[in-house]
């Protein structure tokens, strides 16, 4: 099931009458990287993905972001669609967003699982890095941008071995509004860091990192799950940062167990 809330292109798959996970996309991607998660836990949860604004099916309007203004339409989604109580997903920014979202409500979320990402606020050189790709993208498009980034994201083998999959991503990438792409990042530059606020999480979470992801690599994600009380870190071999894509059955069978426990 389609709909539309806030604006927000939202997508709705399984029985409402079971419990609620609610998946967060990366950057610059799109609900469809959660794919075969959905597939895969459809038949005993429902699943709500969504197009972050100015991504995907999500117009980008005037494209002036933040990560609060992420985090407004994550709860946006919540209420519109009742959701009680989800199970949180979120990767790379939809981490970032889901991090800032139990920070501000950790009441209104089960769980949380936390996929290639990290706490911390972009440095100095981080977002010095965001000017020069919004400056790119105006200068020279979205597609060289984007086709400079993604690479970044992926394992060497992954690229080489699945080029067909890799590269419905990358064209589904290049589609994306040039307005929206800047303002996430413009939204990613100016986050704040949720580090200190980590060892205040109380609900259970589930912190899976690529063995091979150099944007967010397993030393970040490990410090972070050290931080978070109750918390299991579950490296995935082989994978980069986009570990739900490159490896999905076994994510998804991370993701089930956790759920289940
Ligand atoms: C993502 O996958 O969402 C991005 O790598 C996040 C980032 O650029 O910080």
């Amino acid at each position: 099931m389609k709909t539309t809330i806030n604006e927000l292109a939202v997508f709705a798959t399984g029985s409402d009458k079971n419990k609620a996970l609610i998946f967060v996309h990366g950057f610059p991607y799109d609900h469809n990287m959660w794919d075969a998660q959905v597939e895969a836990l459809s038949k005993e949860y429902f699943c709500v993905t969504y197009d972050i604004r100015g991504l995907g099916e999500s117009p980008a309007g005037c494209g002036q972001f933040t990560m609060e203004s992420f985090v407004d339409d994550l709860e946006a989604v919540v209420d519109e669609m009742n959701l009680v109580k989800p199970a949180l997903c979120g990767l790379s920014m939809g981490g970032y967003i889901s991090l800032r979202a139990v920070q501000r409500m950790e009441s209104k979320f089960s769980k949380l699982i936390l996929c290639d990402t990290r706490s911390a606020a972009d440095n100095n050189e981080g977002k010095l890095k965001r000017a020069a790709g919004i400056k790119k993208i105006d200068t020279e498009g979205v597609i060289p941008f984007v086709n400079e980034f993604i690479p970044t994201c992926f394992s060497g083998s992954y690229m080489k071995n699945y080029e067909k999959q890799y590269k419905e991503v990358l064209f589904r990438s290049q589609k994306n509004d040039p307005v929206g792409v800047k303002g996430s990042l413009l939204a990613m530059l100016s986050r704040t860091d949720t580090t200190e606020s980590l060892k205040n999480i109380s609900i259970p979470a589930l912190i899976i990192c690529g063995e091979e992801d150099t944007l967010t690599p397993p030393d970040v994600m490990k410090e972070m799950s050290h931080r978070i009380s109750h918390s299991n870190y579950v490296e995935i071999s082989g994978a980069g940062h986009m570990s739900p894509i490159e490896k999905s059955t076994e994510v998804s069978n991370h993701i089930k167990k956790f759920l289940k426990d």
